[in-house]
């Protein structure tokens, strides 16, 4: 299958060491707003067509494109390759806020195309074996999810310089980056909780710098902390009337253990890629060539559900993006 990608970051590198063990992947396009960016990545991966506007890509090119640009640049983009009948997997997270995702999804049914969004974890091994690992531990009543990274660019925000990573206008922040995968984790599991509550510490530049969220259900509690400015070395945790789960990187779980309350320890890791980025995008290349454009590991309604939370969450903390009101 021919793709077409947008952006040249660190991410559109982690998609292609994803896409060497899939064969059907071909590496067609490469598009970026500087030829330099574009030559380099192209030459790299041995790409022969570079572009320099995305508008320029056409079906003939790319049967599917994979969108790596800032959050607040998805929906625009998304929507322009959609109603082109190009399937398109675009990062995370998939829109600004949940208006965009419900359009982009209508968009995806009207011209009969695959949308997915790339959402690490849930694509791999060892989130099924958490998945599974949480019905290990009796009645689950309390689950905490911590995701904290201090952000290669905030050196550079606390020097007074703002990088991507912490524009208002291009729909960033650690909620948009980083709790979007505890939240998603979070849902896959248990569903859409009941109630949510939410806090944030905001920058001057006007987005979350770290966060924390408290999902109500009826019978358990989750609490979701992700921050962009410190880090994180908690595990997390699932935690079972009859044991509790512990689980190493969230955004991509690697170990996944539980301890009974006998204290006997149960190691239910996965065997899996280094490369995790090979599990969405084998996912997404499945579901093409089935032309079944939903996906079973990670459906439609899930991605809107963590939209829909996401959107109320912004909401609490009064994080506005420029977004919301087109
Ligand atoms: N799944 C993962 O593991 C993972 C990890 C990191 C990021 N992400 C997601 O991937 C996406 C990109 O993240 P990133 O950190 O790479 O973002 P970024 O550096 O801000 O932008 C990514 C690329 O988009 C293009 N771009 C940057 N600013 C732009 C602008 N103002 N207008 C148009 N294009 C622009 C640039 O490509 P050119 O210079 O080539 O045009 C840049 O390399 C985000 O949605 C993020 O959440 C996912």
């Amino acid at each position: 299958m021919k793709f077409a990608i947008i952006g040249t970051n660190f991410v559109s590198d982690t998609l292609m060491e994803g896409a060497k063990d899939i064969p059907d992947f071909e590496l067609a396009v490469v598009c970026s707003r500087t030829k330099e960016h574009a030559q380099a990545f192209a030459d790299k991966y041995g790409c022969k067509n570079i572009i320099l506007d995305y508008r320029d890509i056409t079906p003939e090119m790319a049967d599917a494109v994979y969108i790596a640009t800032p959050n607040s640049m998805h929906h625009e983009q998304t929507l322009h390759f959609l109603n082109k009948k190009m399937h398109v997997l675009c990062e995370k997270p998939l829109a600004s806020n949940i208006k965009e995702v419900l359009e982009m999804f209508e968009t995806a049914d009207r011209n009969n195309v695959m949308l997915l969004e790339a959402i690490v974890p849930l694509f791999t091994p060892n989130f099924l074996a958490l998945k599974e690992a949480a019905t290990k531990v009796g009645k689950v009543r309390r689950a905490v999810f911590s995701f904290g990274k201090y952000s290669s660019r905030y050196d550079a925000y606390r020097a007074g310089n703002v990088m991507n990573a912490f524009k208002n206008e291009l729909s960033n922040g650690s909620l948009m980056d980083l709790g979007v995968y505890s939240l998603s984790n979070c849902i896959a599991i248990f569903g859409k909780p009941t109630k949510v509550l939410a806090s944030a510490y905001m920058l001057e530049s006007n987005v979350d710098g770290l966060g924390t969220m408290l999902l109500s259900y009826p019978d358990k509690e989750v609490i979701i902390m992700h921050s962009k400015i410190t880090d994180s070395h908690f595990d997390s945790e699932i935690q079972g009337e009859d044991g509790t789960v512990i689980v190493k990187a969230i955004s991509s779980p690697q170990a996944v253990k539980v301890i009974t309350r006998q204290k006997e320890i149960i190691e239910m890791t996965a065997k899996q890629k280094p490369e995790t980025k090979y599990y969405e995008l084998a996912e997404f290349i499945k579901c093409v060539k089935s032309k079944n454009y939903h996906s079973e590991l990670v459906p439609r309604q899930l991605t809107i559900d963590v939209h829909t939370i996401m959107t109320d969450v912004r909401q609490q903390i009064n994080l506005v993006f420029p977004a919301d009101s087109k």
